[in-house]
């Protein structure tokens, strides 16, 4: 019989922005994000006895060539890491819970769960215990946030003297002494444009090459992590706010500063960061948002503020689509 597995993994929303790499896909700086639990691929991957075509990929029960392609040209960039590749062909399915370009990161659910697979056929074949850490390695090489959705909760990637075992290598959970307020955390996705983004992250990356604010953009990135994690450990709720929509604003600065320059937030965007933060100043709940690469917004909450939060999004963004999520525990394995 073919060997199958199947494993579900969540996207994850950085705190600490990516932006910026270098070499095999390594950070220019180090990130920090919470993994999602609701927004999440599901993916087998069954290995047949090799044929012409390397991998034949489903997405939705559809046979698409496009993203097998990619695919196919992932798999053969890693295969000095997983030999098995060489000895099979693939048939792929994967699924996703959340719908398309909503600005949650599909890269990061999808490579998580592919490099899951792989990993946990890898030790099937050799008898050997699963790596989150090579799972992670390999999830990095397909979308560099993806190395941060394999573990549950906070994770961090990127070295850094501050944090003990980062690595640019792969992703590391930063559960361990992180306040327990964090762990359950609300994130509601303010749905402002649902169209494909105008400038995929790897052309945004490379921008950053020659951006002349770009050193400055890493050191922060650098300075604001050791930061976050403090705030996070010492349960800092207002240092953490600070922070991170530091943090955003700075991503979608470095975008507009760029040559050429773009601009991916829409006047909505800035409608609704200012009602969070009229809401937090006036009702002092400890509301703040983030952004992706693109103009959606995420509100992040506390748990057990979420009757109120979620009236204040109810009644002040009842034009926009939302969806719900919060922090969850990481991939689980299906088959
Ligand atoms: O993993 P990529 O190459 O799609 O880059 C992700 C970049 C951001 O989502 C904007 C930030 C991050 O750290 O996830």
């Amino acid at each position: 019989m073919n060997k199958i597995v199947e494993w579900e993994s969540p996207s994850n929303i950085a705190l600490i922005k990516y932006w910026g790499k270098y070499g095999v896909q390594f950070p220019k700086n180090p990130s920090i994000s919470f993994t999602l639990n609701n927004s999440k691929s599901t993916t087998s991957i069954e290995l047949i006895p090799k044929k012409n075509n390397k991998v034949e990929f489903y997405f939705d029960k559809k046979l698409n060539k496009e993203f097998g392609l990619r695919i196919e040209k992932y798999l053969n960039n890693i295969t000095s890491k997983l030999q098995f590749i060489n000895d099979y062909s693939f048939y792929i399915r994967s699924t996703n819970t959340f719908p398309h370009s909503t600005g949650i990161a599909s890269s990061a659910s999808a490579f998580s769960a592919l490099a899951m697979c792989l990993v946990d056929l890898d030790c099937e074949l050799n008898n050997t215990i699963l790596s989150k850490k090579k799972a992670s390695s390999l999830a990095r090489l397909g979308s560099g946030s993806a190395c941060r959705s394999v573990y549950g909760g906070v994770a961090m990637w990127g070295k850094t003297q501050d944090i003990d075992n980062s690595s640019n290598e792969y992703a590391i959970s930063l559960n361990n002494g992180i306040s327990s307020i964090f762990k359950t955390y609300c994130d509601d996705i303010v749905i402002v444009d649902a169209d494909k983004k105008s400038v995929s992250s790897s052309a945004g990356h490379k921008l950053m090459d020659t951006n002349p604010y770009s050193t400055e953009k890493y050191n922060q990135a650098l300075v604001n992590t050791r930061l976050l994690y403090n705030a996070m450990q010492t349960g800092d709720i207002s240092e953490f706010i600070r922070i991170v929509e530091l943090e955003a604003l700075s991503l979608h600065s470095m975008m507009m500063i760029s040559n050429p320059s773009f601009i991916l937030i829409k006047p909505e965007t800035i409608y609704i960061i200012n009602k969070i933060r009229e809401f937090r100043n006036d009702t002092d709940i400890p509301v703040c948002f983030t952004l992706d690469a693109g103009p959606n917004v995420h509100i992040l909450y506390p748990d057990n503020n979420k009757i109120e939060v979620q009236e204040f999004i109810n009644f002040e963004m009842k034009n926009f689509r939302i969806i719900s999520d919060y922090v969850g525990k990481g991939p689980v394995k299906l088959r």
